[in-house]
């Protein structure tokens, strides 16, 4: 589309760019020449509804394929599997014509109860951050944009659209907007949706801050900024924040806001033509449809990649995958036929084609001469029939699925249903073996029967093919590599967010500051059922020769090898976390910093090489207002988990070169420790002392303890020490020179 000026445009005709037309399309000017653009749901699958719109998963949409949702795809640890994700949803978004798919959520799971923990990645902002720019890259390489979202601190659903999440400035940075900050910066998204909840008593989508001064400003953002749907309250507010388009249309009232408030004068017209051209730059995106999709080519993907995602959490036996003296398969629990593998709302795609795992596992049972029964386990008698199949089997597979999660409703408990949890001790009693496959998009507790059952798989939510690729897993089709990208806690109020979520009278503290999921609980010690990272897979894999190589000041390489040495093919995550206490500011035990994910036959070895960057060192110091690399020593672990440390090697980093300018207000430890200062300063003291003065206070090691939290000022008036203000005002010059 020829680039057009907008100061070619009249008032009227730019405002009615900056909102939608109706729910899903956007204003298009015909006699610019200017299309009308769809945007739709997202991420995991189009939602592309042609007859009544709605943004809640209640109307029909066109058939699609639903591929792995976000919780899954986290749990594979892996940048390929969001990419090929990313790649068919916009192969898919092309078909129907759709020129942005809203997505990839990349919040934090601040707290495993958030209502839509299913449509995101991970509680570590590294995992959502790669994977968020690997699907963004991959939708928009095949040319329709991605909208990554909710900006920002949109970490629950209750009271979603007015609550305030009240967040420290170091917290925000380090946990909450870098996923963000990577996606934007490595993966250029053509929108950024805002969030509808406020940060810090600021509603996100009027927040400068965050829209301008830090995605434009700091992280050089050159797309559009739209607004979740229906987050806007003042339009034109919002738009002097740098929120540039309104989904959906309102009708004509936030033009009409726009008009009035440039009229008056309380809106600079130079802001309505910003945001005008990044809404047109756009239309570069639209894409008409083409009718032609593979979805036949595309449920395989979806089941290649369903694989790599669920996470194999115990196997005692081993009984997984199926010995071949296992003849008789029992398959109990209903999601065997009717599987969970979605969650509700906005993300609900219109399935193409559902597997289900039973279908799935008598294929393959009968290809191999083995027998599946099957009993639903629900209803009246179905408990004592699943007991009866249960016990005629060499092995049980009780499939158990949690209430169902939906956008708008954060959930009240970790539990499973009682009738699930009923049905899985009933069969572990009675079966020879019991393996329990769970689906659910958020963390469930496995206590009162993790005990007693062989092994679990975790299947999160897998997508339409989830069915064929859990029957894969269990018969050893496929070799599970998921690890998980969020902790299993022993009990809910282990969570470090439990005394804060989801907050009271419209604000939501974050307390536990940057002491997010693992990090607290290592940091704490807190013991959890399985700590983030953990996933067991077929195999085994051994690492060795950790080598940790310094490349500058801040930054380092790292290098191990891995080898497969167990007896099937395999894919193995290396894990590498950083940890430190340098600086002044509590750093979490340990925090992931790089990971990759290896493929290995039997019996190979591969060097492998990561990169440690500046910030897999530094924290932000609100002091100073930037990431800092603090002087110090730094260990670098590879982890089987975040909680097992396989081999570690520490470095010392000299830390960034900060001038610390000295004022009255500065303790006295910090003029006597400062590097020229400080000599500067014993000095004139020292002339000042009478020997027996000086005598005293060498002995007295407590007084001076006390002595050194003290500001200057009162030290010098307390002590009664005549420095002369010229002599004071040098010191301080002397501090800012060096
Ligand atoms: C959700 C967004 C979604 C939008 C459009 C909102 O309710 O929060 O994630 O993209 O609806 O369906």
């Amino acid at each position: 589309m020829p680039r057009i000026d907008p100061r070619d445009l009249t008032l009227e005709q730019k405002a009615s760019l900056l909102s939608g037309r109706d729910f899903w399309t956007t204003e298009p000017l015909d006699e610019a020449g200017v299309p009308s653009l769809v945007l739709t749901d997202g991420p995991h699958g189009i939602r592309r509804q042609p007859g009544d719109a709605d943004h809640l998963g209640i109307n029909e949409s066109l058939p699609a394929t639903c591929f792995p949702p976000a919780v899954a795809v986290g749990s594979s640890w892996d940048a390929d599997v969001a990419a090929r994700v990313g790649a068919a949803v916009g192969r898919e978004a092309r078909a129907f014509g759709v020129s942005v798919v809203l997505g990839p959520g990349v919040n934090i799971k601040r707290s495993p109860l958030c209502g839509r923990n299913f449509e995101y990645y991970s509680e570590d902002p590294l995992i959502s951050g790669i994977l968020g720019a690997a699907h963004v890259r991959a939708v928009q390489a095949e040319g329709p944009g991605a909208s990554v979202k909710h900006f920002a601190a949109n970490n629950q659903e209750t009271e979603r659209m007015r609550i305030s999440a009240d967040v420290d400035e170091r917290t925000l940075r380090e946990i909450y907007l870098p996923a963000f900050e990577r996606v934007v910066t490595e993966a250029a998204p053509a929108t950024v949706m805002c969030s509808y909840n406020s940060v810090n008593g600021v509603p996100a989508a009027e927040h400068r801050w965050l829209l301008t001064d830090l995605l434009r400003a700091e992280w050089g953002f050159g797309g559009a900024v739209v607004s979740d749907w229906g987050a806007v309250a003042d339009r034109v507010a919002s738009l002097a924040a740098g929120l540039d388009l309104e989904m959906p249309g309102t009708g004509g009232a936030g033009d009409r806001a726009i008009v009035a408030a440039v009229r008056d004068g309380d809106l600079d017209e130079a802001a309505v033509d910003e945001a005008v051209r990044r809404v047109l730059a756009l239309a570069d995106r639209a894409v008409t449809a083409t009718g032609d999709v593979d979805l036949h080519g595309h449920h395989a993907l979806a089941r290649t990649l369903a694989a790599d995602c669920a996470v194999l959490l115990k196997n005692d036996g081993p009984v997984l995958p199926f010995a071949s003296s296992v003849r008789r398969i029992a398959v109990i629990g209903e999601s065997a036929t009717s599987p969970r593998y979605q969650g509700g709302g906005s993300s609900h795609v219109h399935a193409a084609r559902v597997d289900t795992a039973l279908k799935a596992m008598q294929d393959l049972a009968d290809a191999r001469g083995q027998t599946v029964a099957h009993a639903r386990g629900v209803g009246s008698g179905g408990r004592e029939e699943a007991v009866r199949v249960a016990a005629d089997a060499d092995i049980a597979i009780v499939f158990a699925a949690s209430e169902p999660e939906t956008e708008g409703i954060d959930r009240e408990t970790l539990e499973l249903p009682a009738d699930q949890v009923e049905l899985i001790r009933a069969v572990a009693a009675t079966a020879l073996r019991t393996v329990v496959v769970l689906s659910n998009g958020g963390v469930v507790s496995l206590e009162g029967w993790h005990d007693g059952v062989d092994a679990i798989l975790e299947g999160w939510l897998l997508g339409q093919a989830g069915g064929s690729a859990i029957a894969d897993l269990l018969f050893g089709v496929a070799n599970p590599s998921g690890r998980l990208a969020e902790t299993i806690p022993l009990r809910l109020q282990d969570n470090p967010s439990h005394l804060n979520f989801p907050g009271e009278q419209g604000h939501v503290r974050y307390g536990e500051g940057v002491m997010v999921g693992y990090r607290y609980y290592e940091t704490v010690d807190v013991p959890v059922r399985y700590p983030f990272g953990h996933g067991l897979s077929y195999t085994s894999f051994q690492t060795r020769d950790l080598a940790v190589t310094r490349t500058g000041d801040d930054t380092a390489t790292v290098s191990l090898t891995v080898t497969n040495i167990g007896e099937r093919v395999g894919k193995h995550v290396i894990q590498v976390y950083v940890a430190t206490d340098a600086g002044p500011v509590r750093r979490p035990a340990r925090e992931l910093r790089a990971f990759s994910k290896v493929a290995l036959e039997p019996g190979e070895s591969r060097r492998v090489e990561l990169e440690l960057d500046r910030r897999a060192f530094a924290y932000y110091d609100i002091e100073l207002g930037r990431w800092t690399v603090a002087a110090g020593e730094y260990t670098v672990q590879i982890g089987e988990n975040a909680a097992r440390t396989i081999t570690e090697q520490t470095i010392t980093l000299p830390g960034d070169t900060v001038a610390t300018v000295l004022s009255l207000d500065s303790t006295v430890d910090e003029w006597f420790s400062h590097s020229a200062v400080g000599p500067a300063l014993l000095e004139l003291l020292s002339a000042g002392m009478t020997e027996e003065q000086a005598g005293a206070s060498e002995e007295n090691a407590d007084q001076l303890r006390m002595i050194a939290s003290m500001p200057m000022r009162r030290f010098l008036s307390f002590t009664g020490f005549a420095i002369d203000d010229d002599r004071l005002a040098e010191l301080i010059e002397l501090s800012r020179t060096v």
